[in-house]
């Protein structure tokens, strides 16, 4: 029996794993696969709410490391997963993204000479000010085997002179996770629990801290939601790290008398997928969802400079800008004359990439 362990740690990584475990129950005669969670995001709202929505089972094992400076996060992470490593021994590590739990479980992996997979290699955003770009970076160009999930992580990974034989490319877990949480998605109450009719709506995420950890670009960007609700109603679920923000600067008088601006709690992954597919427009500062969008075919703003996924800009909805006032203000105007729809759905986010993924991961289990 060989050992795999996948990790997560952070919202975005349990859509990208969940299809991977249940991908992994058709070799269940010749492999164990193992979920560690680190804990780096730990709330309810933030962590245990996607495990029922993506039917995943409890992690065999939760780190507990929590927040910290980014050393204190990564560091903390390295020296409690180097403990399982040594307890379980795997014969292979599968890390996805690239929160700092992927950068710290993968250092470990490397070190420990554990064969290990990236998922969601290559990606790009040329912005080093982003600690995920460095996550990135560094991950990659340890791992044994890189699994990207669109051209440009091939070209990246190619340009850089990685081996074409350790690059795969077979797509996008996150679109797994979608298609198999839309019938239920069909099924939820939030439009009624908000009194939100279909394409009345702008959903909103902001979490980058090039967004919300100064005062003045916070603030600007408040300013603008709330004149936004001249056309629609907004409804923002707000990320632990925006609301602390929002106390800190004493801005939250801004929004609280208007009743046509909806800030709310992070949501599950359900009803966050019935408010994404119905929305007007979706104005965010995310990765994942700038490639839900481009699948679910809804009109998506993105507050950011850079894109690490630029197929969603060439084939998706995505529309990149820079987050000043003016620009976001002009993007809008063209988005209620001409909405941005998605031409094309970027190849292999078909919902069976994890299906590709374990066959290959299966196959080099026996030449290991
Ligand atoms: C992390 C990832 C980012 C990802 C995002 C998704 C890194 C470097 N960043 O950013 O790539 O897009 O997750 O959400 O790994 N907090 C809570 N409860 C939680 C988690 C966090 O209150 O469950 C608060 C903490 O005060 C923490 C802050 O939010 O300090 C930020 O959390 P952290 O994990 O450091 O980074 P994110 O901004 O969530």
């Amino acid at each position: 029996m060989k050992k795999v362990i996948s990790v997560v740690g952070a919202r975005p990584n349990f859509m990208k794993v969940a299809p991977i475990h249940r991908a992994f129950q058709k070799y269940s005669d010749s492999i164990e696969h193992l979920i560690v969670h680190t804990g780096q995001h730990y709330d309810q709202k933030m962590s245990d709410a996607f495990f029922n929505d993506l039917e995943m089972p409890h992690p065999n094992y939760f780190l507990g490391v929590g927040s910290g400076t980014h050393a204190e996060q990564t560091a903390k992470v390295m020296i409690e997963f180097e403990k399982i490593c040594f307890e379980v021994k795997p014969d292979f590590v599968i890390v996805v993204g690239d929160v700092n739990s992927t950068l710290a479980c993968a250092l470990v992996s490397a070190k420990l000479g554990i064969k290990f997979a990236h998922i969601e290699a290559g990606l790009r955003s040329y912005d080093r000010e982003m600690p995920e770009e460095i996550n990135r970076i560094v991950t990659d160009s340890i791992a044994d085997y890189c699994f990207v999930t669109e051209q440009s992580g091939y070209d990246n990974l190619i340009g850089d002179g990685y081996d074409p034989k350790k690059i795969y490319f077979c797509g996008n877990t996150m679109i797994d996770s979608l298609h198999f949480a839309l019938p239920r998605a069909n099924q939820s109450k939030i439009h009624n629990l908000l009194s939100l009719e279909k394409n009345e709506y702008i959903l909103v995420t902001l979490h980058r801290p090039s967004n919300v950890d100064s005062k003045d670009q916070l603030s600007a960007l408040l300013d603008i939601l709330a004149d936004v609700t001249k056309f629609k109603k907004v409804v923002f679920p707000i990320h632990p790290r925006t609301m602390k923000n929002i106390e800190n600067f004493g801005l939250r008088e801004k929004l609280e008398s208007n009743e046509k601006f909806l800030l709310i709690d992070p949501l599950g992954y359900i009803d966050f997928l019935a408010l994404m597919k119905d929305a007007n427009l979706i104005l965010t500062d995310s990765g994942g969802i700038q490639e839900e969008t481009t699948v679910l075919n809804i009109p998506c703003i993105t507050l950011r400079t850079s894109t690490e996924r630029p197929v969603t800009c060439e084939l998706g909805s995505n529309l990149l800008i820079n987050p000043n006032p003016n620009e976001i203000k002009e993007s809008l105007d063209l988005h209620f004359k001409n909405p941005k729809y998605t031409k094309q759905i970027p190849p292999y986010w078909d919902g069976k990439t994890a299906e590709r993924i374990t066959e290959i991961i299966n196959n080099l289990l026996l030449n290991l």
